[in-house]
Order: C-alpha cells, then sequence, then structure tokens
C-alpha cells in the first residue's frame, strides 16, 4: 500500500488517477483526517499504516498564482519547506522512501552554446540576441541539468518567495532518507479549468511570451511512479516532456487545433507585464530531463503531448 499526501490537490488528482488505473493499492490521506504536516501526527500516521512508498503531492502554491504566496510567506515556507523537511525525516526514522513533487521553478533561462560549442548559462531568453538564437538556432539552446545549482533562488535571486522555498526544501531534503525530488513544470492536459496551463493561456487578456519546458499532467504523475516501480536511484529528476516551447508557439498550436478564430494579444516586453499582471518574478525556463530517460522512464516529446491535450479538449462547464 502507497501513501498518498495531498491527493485532492491538482497534482495529487492525477496521482490517484494513475494509481487507481494501475490497480496499484493506495490510501489518500488529507489534513482534513490528520495534520500530516506536522511532524509527530506524520510519524504515527506511518508507524500505524505502514505504507510501502509515500507519494507527497502537499504543497502551498498560492491562488490564484504565486503572487498569493508573497502575502502568506509564512504558510508558504511552513508548506513548501518545513512540511517536507518533516516528511523526510518522519520517512527517514520509519524506514520509508518517498516521493516528493519539487518544481523546475527554480530556474530561470536556459544553457546557450555559442558556435564553438562552448555553453554559458543565460537567465533571460527574451533579451533580443538571445532570443533571435533560441528561435534560429534551437539545438544551441540546453536545459538545466539536475547537477546544475539553482539559479531562480533565495541563493540566487531575485525570485519569487514561492520558488525560493521550493529550491530551499530541495537543499534541506536531499540525502534525507530515501527519497525522490521529482521536478514538474506548468502542467498541461485535456482538461479545461483554472489550473491547466493551455486553460490559463486562454484566458488570459494578454499573454506574456516566453520560452519552457513544461509537463503534460498524467504523463508527469506516470514517470514519477515508473522511478518507483523501476527502483531507479533516490534522488532529482527533471519530469518534463523533452524540449521546449515558446508561448506563442503553444497559442498557434491552440488556435490550429481547436479551430479559434480570436486574436491573441502579448505584453510588449517585462516591464509591460510586470507593470500590469505580475508582482513577483516569474521563473522561464528550460530543463534537461535526460536523466529521467537514462533511468529507463521515457516521455513523448512535448509536442505530442501538447497535440493529444489538444486532440482531447475537453471545455469547462460553466
Ligand atoms: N500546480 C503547479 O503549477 C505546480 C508546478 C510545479 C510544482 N508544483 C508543486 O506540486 C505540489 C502540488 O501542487 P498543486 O498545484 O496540486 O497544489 P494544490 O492544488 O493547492 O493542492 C495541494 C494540496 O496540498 C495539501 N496541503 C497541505 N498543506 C497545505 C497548505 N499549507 N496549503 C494548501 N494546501 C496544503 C492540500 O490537501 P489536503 O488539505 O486535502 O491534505 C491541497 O489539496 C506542490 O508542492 C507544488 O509546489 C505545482
Amino acid at each position: 500500500m502507497l501513501l498518498l499526501l495531498g491527493a485532492t490537490g491538482y497534482v495529487g488528482q492525477a496521482f490517484a488517477e494513475e494509481l487507481t488505473r494501475r490497480g496499484t493499492p493506495f490510501q489518500a490521506v488529507s489534513r482534513a483526517e490528520v495534520d500530516y504536516t506536522r511532524f509527530e501526527p506524520l510519524r504515527e500516521l506511518l508507524k500505524a499504516r505502514r505504507p510501502k512508498f509515500v507519494v507527497n503531492c502537499a504543497g502551498y502554491t498560492g491562488k490564484p498564482n504565486v503572487d498569493a504566496c508573497e502575502r502568506a510567506r509564512a504558510e508558504t515556507l511552513q508548506g513548501n519547506v518545513l512540511f517536507p523537511m518533516s516528511l523526510a525525516h518522519a520517512c527517514s526514522v520509519t524506514g520509508i522512501p518517498f516521493g516528493h513533487v519539487s518544481s523546475g521553478c527554480i530556474y530561470s533561462g536556459a544553457k546557450i552554446a555559442d558556435e564553438f560549442g562552448r555553453v554559458r548559462p543565460e537567465k533571460d531568453l527574451m533579451v533580443p540576441g538571445v532570443r533571435h538564437l533560441v528561435e534560429q538556432h534551437p539545438t544551441r539552446v540546453h536545459g538545466f541539468t539536475e547537477i546544475d545549482t539553482p539559479n531562480f533562488s533565495f541563493r540566487d535571486g531575485p525570485c519569487s518567495f514561492y520558488s525560493g522555498t521550493k529550491a530551499l526544501a530541495e537543499e534541506a531534503i536531499a540525502g534525507v532518507g530515501g527519497g525522490y525530488l521529482w521536478r514538474l513544470r506548468i502542467p498541461f492536459d485535456e482538461v479545461d479549468g483554472p489550473r491547466n496551463y493551455l486553460s490559463k493561456v486562454q484566458r488570459y487578456a494578454k499573454v506574456y511570451d516566453n520560452v519552457n519546458s513544461i509537463s503534460h499532467r498524467r504523463d508527469f504523475a506516470k514517470a514519477s511512479l515508473d522511478l518507483w516501480e523501476r527502483q531507479a536511484p533516490f534522488g532529482t529528476y527533471n519530469i518534463t516532456n523533452p524540449g521546449w516551447v515558446t508561448t506563442r508557439q503553444v497559442v498557434e498550436r491552440i488556435k490550429t487545433r481547436l479551430r479559434l478564430h480570436r486574436e491573441f494579444e502579448y505584453f510588449e516586453n517585462d516591464t509591460d507585464f510586470y507593470h500590469s499582471a505580475a508582482q513577483t518574478p516569474r521563473s522561464n525556463c528550460v530543463l534537461d530531463s535526460s536523466k529521467l530517460k537514462a533511468a529507463g522512464v521515457l516521455m513523448r516529446p512535448v509536442e505530442d503531448a501538447l497535440d493529444e491535450a489538444l486532440a482531447r479538449w475537453t471545455p469547462e462547464q460553466k
């Protein structure tokens, strides 16, 4: 039996569905039943139920977006750093392995190769020269790997408070007990709704163009569980669909596949975006998921995952 924390959330629901599909026995625990965010109740829960593995999808995300975390710093720190630390230590003392949903939002930009193949990190992919290179020479854009130090964190700012806490949690729990840190990034799928990236893009009054690696929500849950089932080495894994997309590419795909005839308006630049639509810095980044592939867990390319989500698109009932 597996224990699933945060099953009521957007990511937790995908794990619950995937575990059900696989026929893997699991018990979902909600804070309404046991306050698993505190060390003692959590340790008692683990001792009483003795799960083979704990899947942690609980955390503090900020609604409707990460700007809310700036106004709820204590809750963000508690939900994203102190709680994962309690979880890792409670699992460690009870000898139970775990998987924790982390985030790719602890990076900004990508690694760019010059014409001689020398690679340098570039935090802002929207700088005109860099953006041109991204468009014209996509093979020169390399994602951050798991051994690259986060560059959108409290240690390497500026960053959002949310991203800062996600990076801090990774640092605090890496090597505590036996666990996976599964890095998710901008989840999407075919189910229209306020948390789905493909819905958000359609609902924004103006779209913010940037470059990102992104994760199909079901693919993410599958890949995370596959790592555990294959007994891949514990550690950190970037779990994004291989490749990257610009927001403009996503918009064009949405227009074509959903046969939308409306025009999308874009922010002119970062100043325009941060002046009118966002308060805290946003992470936009490219991640390298080859460690996942090397562990024998395959994810389909980002273009295929987007096309399937749009082919099966289910508009939200109003
Ligand atoms: N959604 C994204 O875009 C995204 C991207 C990258 C990473 N992540 C990470 O994925 C994890 C899950 O995110 P999500 O989008 O599924 O979040 P969500 O929809 O808000 O669900 C999180 C769940 O966590 C539990 N929880 C425990 N402590 C909490 C707290 N202090 N505040 C709020 N909820 C708390 C709640 O379940 P109960 O109360 O029922 O126990 C809640 O349903 C988080 O760690 C997040 O950082 C999310």
